[in-house]
Formats: C-alpha cells, structure tokens, sequence
C-alpha cells in the first residue's frame, strides 16, 4: 500500500472519474465509470506498473460491458458482429500497442499490450489480430449476446436505420443495402441524420495513469460505434487521437465522434499544448476548439494531465448533422 493514512479523493465529474491521492499516483478515465478507476488504482496500491493500471482498468470496462459501449455484446455492426478497438501507450518508452476491428477475443486492452510487448508493430486489425491474439494464447469466443442480436434484429425491422453510407442507391436513408454508388452531384440530405450522432452511439472508456514516479500511460478500449459498416476502425486505437502518453509531458484521451476526431489527432494536440506550458484543462479545451472550427455541432470530450497531476477535462455535447 502506497499512501498508508490517506484517503483516495474521489471526484466524479461531468464526464469523468478520477482517483487521486496528494497529485500523485492520478488515475482519471473518461465517463463515470467507478468501476475501472478503482480497479486502476487497486493495481498501482498493490504494487502494480502504471502500464498494469491502465490493462487492469479498461478490461474492468470490458467486463462490466461499460453502458454496451466498451466490450462484447454491444454495438452490433451492420453484420450484427461486436468489434473491438483498444489501444494502450507507454509514455516513458513512447512505445504503443493497438487492435482495430478486433473480432471473437473479448480482452482487446490485453491484446493490445500483448502487441506492444510481443511485436515490433503498433496496430494490427481484424480477423489477422484475433489469430495474433490467439497464438498469445487469448481465448476466441463468440462477442454477441442476445441484447446485440436484439439491437441488430430491431435495426433490421427499421429499414436498417441509422446507417453511415451516404451518396448511395437506393437510398441509405430509408432503405437496407446492399449499396452502389451514386453519381453526384450530392445533396445533404443523403448524410447520416442529426440523432445518429449522438452521444450513446459514441462512448469509449479513455483512462491516463500516472504513478508516483510520474511514468505515464494512456489506455482505451472500445466496441465502437453501433451499426457501423463492417471493417470501420474508430479514433480510440489510433495513436494521437483516442489517446496520447509522453511522461516528459502528460497524457490525454479523447471520446466523441470518433469519424471525425480522428482527422485532428486531438489527444496528440492536446499534450503539444501542455508541452508548451498549457494548463490541462485549456489543453483539452483548445484541442477541442480545433475541431469546431470544422465541426461546430461535434460531440466530443477530452481527459487531460501533465507529469505533475494537473488535470482538466472539456466535453462539448451538440449533436452533429455531418
Ligand atoms: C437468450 O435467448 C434465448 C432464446 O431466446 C434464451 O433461451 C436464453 O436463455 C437467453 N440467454 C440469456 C443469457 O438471456
Ligand atoms: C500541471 O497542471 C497544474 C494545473 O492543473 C499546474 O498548476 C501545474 O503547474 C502543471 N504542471 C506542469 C509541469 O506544467
């Protein structure tokens, strides 16, 4: 036990829950998921690597289906297959391990530490990732649960709505596929719908930890967005964007419209700032404010923390008709 007498602050804001004990170790993840916090910082309190921390806390979401957004049985695809994105980075190293569309292992945090220690790559993706997984001996299981097989029947029996395809025939925003290419020029109202876009399609656990001798890790892990088109890989296992660790600096993990806020690598803006002196909470919020100069009704939220245990967080929550 590491802080004998003290008492772990416990902070639940908006968006975010954080375990923190006189700055530093800092534990913070995206969402009020208590579960994963804890689970966090139980590890680092028993002796556990801040690499250990991050693992431990998202396959703690992957468990508990955080709100079916993180691990099987959520977000069916078009297919009605759960798939898994997840991705972790060691700040100290700068070395990283990722999966992308990670299909019938159900511990995507776990393979993607497995890559980032037992392969020179940092991302490999789909049916390729889950035989890497199985030689590092994960076990290879069906992702669905009958709540997946209901959303999936449901999104059926309304003509396959939402849907991502846009500038399609027959229209994808009242009919199934299969699709064929539309020839422009395209209208807006061949785009995915405002209500699509919404924050309940979009959730990610994100979580930074930063032990006591200030190593910092950032870690995510994702099913991703629901009813999205098979083969679709998210912002959560792309290094800069789902999240950022460089322990001379801090870290950040962002959550949102993942489509979209891949295009600005915003975790990775967001340390860039902190590098230059930025406070996290105007890290966040400038790396945010980027993206709405594009974007202006993006959903999307950010974690931010520097080396010393500052931290901030900025979730901007209009819905967005892109
Ligand atoms: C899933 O549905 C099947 C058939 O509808 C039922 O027999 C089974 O008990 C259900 N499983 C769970 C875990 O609810
Ligand atoms: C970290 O952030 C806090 C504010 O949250 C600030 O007081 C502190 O100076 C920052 N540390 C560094 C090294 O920038």
């Amino acid at each position: 036990m590491g802080f004998p007498g003290s008492v772990p602050l416990v902070l639940l804001l908006s968006a975010c829950c954080i375990l923190a004990a006189a700055q530093l170790p800092l534990v913070i993840n995206t969402w009020p998921f208590k579960g994963a916090t804890q689970r966090a910082w139980d590890t680092l309190q028993s002796g556990g690597s801040a690499v250990d921390a991050v693992e431990k806390g998202c396959s703690q979401c992957e468990v508990d289906q955080c709100d079916g957004t993180v691990g099987y049985g959520g977000s069916p695809d078009e297919h009605g297959e759960t798939t898994l994105d997840a991705m972790i980075m060691n700040g100290n190293t700068i070395e990283l391990g990722a999966v992308g569309d990670l299909r019938r292992i159900k511990s995507a945090i776990s393979v993607a530490r497995a890559v980032m220690e037992h392969s020179s790559h940092s991302l490999l993706v789909g049916q390729s990732a889950s035989m890497f997984a199985q030689n590092m001996g994960f076990l290879s299981e069906d992702l669905m649960t009958n709540k997946s097989l209901s959303m999936h029947a449901e999104w059926l029996s309304k003509n396959c709505q939402p849907n991502f395809w846009k500038n399609v025939i027959p229209n994808a925003r009242k009919s199934c596929g299969p699709y064929k290419r539309m020839k422009g020029p395209w209208s807006k109202k061949h785009r995915m719908p405002v209500k699509v876009a919404n924050v309940h399609n979009h959730d990610t656990i994100g979580m930074i930890v930063i032990d006591k001798s200030s190593t910092v890790v950032a870690g995510t892990t994702t099913n991703g967005a629901s009813h999205k088109i098979p083969g679709r890989v998210g912002d959560s296992p792309i290094a800069g964007a789902g999240a950022y660790a460089d322990s001379t600096v801090g870290a950040a993990a962002a959550t949102g419209m993942g489509d979209i806020m891949m295009r600005f690598l915003p975790s990775y803006q967001a340390v860039e700032y902190m590098r230059m002196g930025i406070e996290p909470t105007a890290a966040c919020q400038n790396a945010i404010k980027r993206i709405q100069k594009y974007y202006p009704k993006l959903f999307g939220a950010m974690i931010c923390a520097n080396r010393t245990g500052g931290y901030g967080k900025c979730s901007k929550q209009t819905l967005s008709d892109e």
